[in-house]
């Protein structure tokens, strides 16, 4: 492991390399302990730069075999190399020449999974940010662009499968054992997209016609005895394939395209050039297996690491400061995809909740950075909610701002200029900018201020006059670095509805700049007034979350249920909903501190059962606003001084009121909404389920007893509803001979496939209260765990530190020690995972103040820790600072 070593990056040294490398060719002759990689560079040197400027480049953890220019072998004063950089003086007149460079590294020996590894026996990569000089000495940033030829010679019996970028060219035999594959890639690239995959691996095919008539030859590895369960992720390549070419005009540019699933991946998935590699979670899926959201997932990611290339591959950035011009914009383009294949609203509300529950906290928090960040110490830290999540609402609120039909022109234009170019934020905004003759320097801010805005608003209805104003107030508080801010662009969709529920429109607006359905706010304070208004109306305001913003409005109790009624837009009335909701589990919380019974109205409940009721609603929206906000949304809204034991009694109170208040109808439809059929995946089904198994709980709440979901449990014929049976066993009436049977049928069924039984992991370290601490600390025992792999330590320390309020946050402290010694522990191994785990504490400032001092305390026992990796300083140094 590398430890810190202090340096700080800034976006002002950006500087471009003095030199280039138009070519690279790689060679491997792969062993598991001894690889041998032989990288023929061709250097150029740019115009104007003094031969007496050596040629540096990046290593980690490299050992050096030999080095020559031009065919012949370098003196040693010609150079000096450490493990993690070379730097050559010696070096020739030409303003062009060949480097050979030969590096020996040990794939199997490495556990932080960045540069050449082995899962499971599959060699494998993962360069993205600053892994391929784990591979070879280089130019390790994306500015440098270079064509790779790629040899792979390795053992045909451990490797029958040889992968790398671009299209294959050539394959062969290299005496009995061994045999060869080479791969050429066209489009220039930087070394982060690189890609290597040599195994035994099983596959499936297929293949795509794009609009100009390619065809491209899809396919698929996975372990063998898996293929099958590859087919919807193939479905799904195949549906983002033909959706970029009409949503965005973008067609695929090579004669093949592979994805490679392996089991130990520090993150969702990557989208080398040609060669996506994936964690086995976003590609592997069949109904005995994956649920529902799964196989949202899986459509996400593929849609994801496809469309990044164009954008990421084919336009990348400049410096990992730009980071947010690709995955900010990917996320928005697989949102989009999402959307139009599933229901649009749904889907918005979901991105609205994940947003909320992972960006919001960033920005808050002591992590809280710009979306573009000026200074990192380590960037793999970066790769954060910030960066995708609310870049992706940066680029939704600029075609917002733009329609639809400008906004592609941008993007369209954007294309064109910087095509086979590494960009920087400035360059993509300017495409907007000349697409739609704007200027658009105040919503630049969005990309270089951290931190939500939050609205104040007012309203006011005239009735002499007819007119109705709303005054809205903007505020933005200081994040670390950052102290005054500026007053933002905010575009605020919005509509009026009459009393009769049907949308009013104005005569006009005054005051505001007003476009359609959106106010633009750009100030700190400002008030638009609408005339010809015959009776108040009921605002609903930020419609579709048009802005990543918090919104306190004083509207009375009455237009919010009114809302969440009738207002015409879904996220509009599932905000309403969840607003009162959270009010109200707020106002238990206070009591429950207090010594007293949360008071439950009659209203919020009855508003809850008529929305289960109504048939006119998609049952997926009918499950979003059954599903009340979450231990941490509460925790969240409330901001300070948090008792998660109290947040959970608050909200089991409501969860009671209404379960009871609704057990007959609510029965009544969990058995109409019964499963018939085979299992489909598709939105439809998905939603039914949804609903089904969130009525499963709050039935489950009001009979007291766990029949009814022991029986679902086996009685299931998927997972989804399977893993919602053994959920409601385990967090309702954990400990009991029910949970327990669905336990051990869960282990005997699925103990061979460890990804599956990630979710019997988490599902245990979720049960509530203080007891899950013992039951975590012996499942780390079970012989199908290891911290080393990431999907299990996710699954079973993250789901514990990120997703058990009350387990996690004993009062005594304990979890958190015991969360402290596990993160070191996986620091020596896989620093990235550690420091990932670790922002888990990041709120620790909003708890009360017992437990707030035993958090502090386990983040101080790491800050003190010897030989902490950078990643993991980094982020503890931050979140105590
Ligand atoms: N570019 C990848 C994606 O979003 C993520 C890779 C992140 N890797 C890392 N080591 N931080 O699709
Ligand atoms: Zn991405």
């Amino acid at each position: 492991m590398r430890t810190d070593t202090g340096q700080l990056f800034r976006l002002e040294d950006y500087r471009p390399t003095d030199y280039l490398i138009p070519e690279t060719e790689l060679v491997f002759d792969l062993h598991p302990e001894r690889t041998i990689v032989r990288a023929t560079l061709v250097v150029q040197r740019r115009e104007g730069v003094d031969i007496s400027q050596p040629l540096i480049l990046d290593g980690d953890e490299l050992k050096l075999v030999s080095l020559s220019i031009n065919g012949a072998p370098l003196g040693e004063n010609g150079y000096q190399a450490t493990p993690d950089r070379l730097e050559i003086t010696d070096l020739p007149e030409e303003n062009r020449f060949t480097l050979e460079i030969v590096t020996e590294i040990n794939p199997t020996a490495n556990r932080q999974l960045m540069g050449l590894y082995r899962s499971s026996g599959v060699y494998c990569t993962q360069c993205e940010a600053e892994g391929f000089r784990r591979i070879t000495y280089f130019l390790d940033r994306p500015d440098v662009l270079s064509v790779y030829t790629v040899r792979i010679e390795a053992s045909k019996q451990q490797a029958p499968v040889l992968l790398s970028n671009g299209n294959p060219v050539e394959t062969g035999d290299l005496g009995p054992d061994r045999h060869f594959a080479v791969w050429h890639d066209p489009h220039p690239k930087p070394s982060y997209l690189f890609a290597l995959v040599a195994g035994s691996l099983g596959s499936i095919s297929d293949s795509f016609t794009t609009r100009s008539g390619r065809k491209v030859d899809l396919a698929i590895y996975v372990e063998h005895g898996k293929e099958a369960r590859a087919l919807y992720a193939m479905d799904a390549l195949k549906r983002s394939m033909k959706w970029d070419e009409d949503a965005f005009g973008r067609e695929y540019d090579l004669d093949v395209f592979n994805i490679v699933a392996v089991s130990d991946f520090n993150m969702g998935a990557m989208e080398n050039k040609g060669l996506n590699v994936f964690n086995d979670k976003y590609v592997l899926a069949d109904a005995e297996t994956a649920t529902d959201s799964d196989y949202a997932g899986i459509e996400a990611v593929i849609a994801h690491e496809y469309f990044h290339n164009w954008t990421g591959n084919r336009i990348t950035c400049r410096d990992w400061f730009q980071l947010c011009l690709k995955e900010g914009l990917t996320v928005f383009r697989d949102h989009e995809f999402s959307a139009d294949q599933r229901s649009r609203a749904v889907k918005r509300i979901a991105e609205v909740k994940t947003l909320k529950a992972h960006q919001f906290p960033e920005d808050t928090g002591p992590l809280a950075h710009p979306v573009r960040p000026r200074q990192y110490r380590e960037i793999n830290n970066f790769y954060t909610a910030t960066v995708y999540e609310k870049g992706s609402e940066v680029v939704r609120m600029i075609r917002t701002i733009l329609g639809p039909e400008l906004f592609r022109k941008g993007m369209d234009l954007y294309f064109e200029r910087h095509d086979g170019e590494a960009a920087t934020i400035e360059d993509f905004i300017k495409a907007f900018e000349d697409a739609a003759g704007l200027e658009l320097s105040q919503f630049a801010l969005w990309y270089e201020q951290a931190g939500t805005p939050n609205l104040s608003v007012s309203f006011d209805y005239d009735a002499a006059e007819k007119t109705f104003a709303i005054e809205f107030e903007q505020s933005l508080k200081a994040t670390p670095g950052q102290n005054r801010k500026k007053p933002m662009h905010v575009p605020i969709e919005f509509g009026l509805i009459g009393p009769d529920g049907r949308e009013i429109v104005p005569v006009s607006a005054d005051g505001m700049e007003v476009t359609g359905n959106v106010i633009h706010l750009r100030q700190r304070n400002e008030t638009v007034r609408f005339t010809g208004i015959e009776e108040r109306p009921v605002p609903s305001l930020l419609r579709g979350f048009s802005a990543p913003v918090t919104l306190a409005s004083e509207l009375p109790r009455e237009d919010l249920i009114f809302l969440a009624r009738h207002d015409g837009d879904p996220v509009g009335r599932w905000q309403a909903l969840t607003k009162l909701l959270t009010g109200k589990l707020i106002a238990g919380v206070k009591r429950v501190r207090g010594g007293k019974a949360p008071l439950i109205g009659v209203d919020i409940v009855g508003l809850v059962g008529e929305i289960v009721a109504d048939e006119t609603l998609d049952p997926a929206f009918r499950a979003l606003c059954l599903t009340l906000p979450g231990e941490s949304d509460i925790a969240r809204e409330m901001g300070s001084n948090i008792d998660p034991d109290a947040v959970l009694a608050s909200r089991d109170a409501l969860v009671k009121a209404i379960a009871v208040a609704h057990a007959k109808p609510f029965a009544m439809l969990y058995d109409a909404l019964v499963n018939r059929g085979v299992f489909s995946p598709d939105a439809a089904s998905a939603g039914r389920r949804a609903l089904r198994n969130s009525l499963l709980d709050y039935l489950s709440v009001a009979e007291g007893n766990p029949s009814r979901a022991a029986a679902q449990y086996h009685a299931s014929d998927n997972m989804t509803d399977r893993a919602a049976a053994l959920g409601v066993l385990v967090h309702r009436f954990g400990g009991s001979e029910s949970a327990a049977a669905a336990l051990a049928a869960f282990e005997a069924r699925f103990g061979g496939d460890p990804l599956v039984m990630d979710k019997w992991f988490s599902g245990q370290a979720t049960r509530p209260g203080a007891a899950a601490l013992d039951t975590v600390k012996d499942l780390m025992r079970h012989k199908l765990f290891s911290l080393d792999n990431p999907n299990r330590a996710r699954a079973l320390i993250g789901a514990f530190a990120t997703a058990n309020q009350t387990g996690f946050n004993r009062a005594d402290g304990e979890a958190y020690r015991f969360f402290t010694e596990t993160i070191l522990k996986i620091d020596r191994e896989n620093p990235q995972l550690a420091a990932r785990l670790l922002t888990a504490l990041r709120s620790w400032r909003s708890l009360e103040p017992v437990r707030r001092e035993h958090a502090r305390a386990a983040l101080a026992l790491i800050a003190n820790a010897d030989k902490l990796s950078t990643d993991v300083k980094d982020i503890v140094e931050r979140t105590l600072g």
